[in-house]
């Protein structure tokens, strides 16, 4: 049993002390940032970071990002940061962005998979900055899932899958993101996006003039529920629903992930419909998408039917994460 500080209502300082005094003790904490939740440590000590390791079941060659709580912090562990990268930090921090940097040899190979980079990130959180603060040095933040799993954005979706692993959790309720931070890496002048997420390709090219997407190659299944998945999606909204409804009459049991304007539609053929949000406010659907994946994987249905949205803004990153989900498995009509 791990130690519960519930700050939903009022964040209180002692409370975040608390969490800080175990994390400078060599513990591990759950917390929350606007992305998703976190899984805290003293990204400066080996043996605290080995823990998370352990606790996620993460393989040791899936490196680990550090937050810090302002721009000083940085000289800890980063060194030789370009103008661009430099421009980046000044747009975006804090905020939804982690920036691959020159790592000092501060920081363990642990923390970087031996690499001689390490990403970092100034949250938002005001939670996490709090407790970053406090301990006065750059703490890890991996996603708080066991490997593979969706990321959590509430203390509810997984207290029963850490609670046992880690000291203490923070409960900030629920994310304001949803999903994780656009991880960027500057090569050669050029800003290259190594993984989709709130902050869009758009948005560093007005800053940076420049941008390469490299996010979907690599598409290995993440994120996946038990149950086979299937992802659909057309700019024909008609068209989309009636594949839907074709894949759904196949199998017995079924359930279906559907924006709210079309889910009266489907708890015609399955009374397991979950709302994902409108698609007028993709803000809303990246909030609950992996909430909805995880209760579509309790369901243990035959199949899993995921309505896509439109890949524009945090559309592409929603659609980045889904068509993990599903290993490939997407029908674009
Ligand atoms: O929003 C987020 O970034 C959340 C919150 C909790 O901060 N954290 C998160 O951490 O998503 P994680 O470990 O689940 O994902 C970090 C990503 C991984 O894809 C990892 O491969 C990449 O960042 N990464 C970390 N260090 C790297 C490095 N030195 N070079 C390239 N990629 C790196
Ligand atoms: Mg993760």
């Amino acid at each position: 049993m791990s130690q519960y500080l519930d700050l939903r209502e009022k964040i209180d300082d002692l409370k975040i002390e608390e969490a800080a005094e175990i994390i400078k003790n060599g513990g591990i904490v759950i917390f929350p940032t606007e992305t998703v939740y976190g899984i805290g440590a003293n990204g400066l000590d080996s043996n605290a970071v080995e823990k998370i390791y352990t606790a996620k079941e993460r393989e040791h060659n899936k490196p680990l990002i550090l937050l810090v709580s302002d721009k000083k912090m940085l000289d800890q562990i980063a060194e030789n940061i370009s103008n661009i990268e430099m421009k980046l930090i000044e747009a975006f921090w804090p905020g939804p962005l982690t920036i691959i940097l020159k790592r000092k040899s501060t920081v363990p190979d642990i923390v970087t998979a031996g690499s001689e980079t390490v990403g970092v990130r100034m949250t938002s959180g005001e939670i996490a900055r709090k407790l970053i603060e406090k301990c006065n040095f750059p703490i890890t933040a991996p996603s708080a899932n066991v490997a593979g799993r969706p990321s959590g954005t509430s203390v509810a979706d997984i207290f029963e899958e850490l609670n046992d692993k880690v000291d203490c959790i923070i409960d900030g309720g629920d994310s304001k993101v949803g999903i994780e931070s656009t991880v960027i890496r500057v090569i050669d002048g050029i800003p290259h996006i190594l993984r989709l997420g709130e902050i869009t390709p758009e948005q560093i090219k007005e800053v940076t003039g420049t941008v390469m997407v490299e996010a979907n190659d690599n598409q290995q299944k993440q994120y996946a529920p038990n149950s086979e998945c299937i992802l659909v999606y057309s700019e024909d909204e008609k068209q989309m629903i009636d594949k839907i409804k074709e894949i759904a009459l196949k199998h017995p049991k079924v359930t279906i992930l559907s924006s709210q304007e079309h889910a009266e539609i489907y708890k015609k053929i399955t009374n397991l419909v979950i709302n994902i949000g409108s698609i007028k406010d993709l803000n809303e659907v990246s909030k609950n998408i992996f909430s909805a994946l995880r209760q579509a994987d309790k369901e243990k249905s035959d199949v899993v039917i995921i309505e896509g949205v439109k890949q524009e803004g945090i559309g592409l990153a929603i659609m980045n994460r889904l068509i993990k989900a599903c290993g490939n498995n997407y029908i674009e009509i």
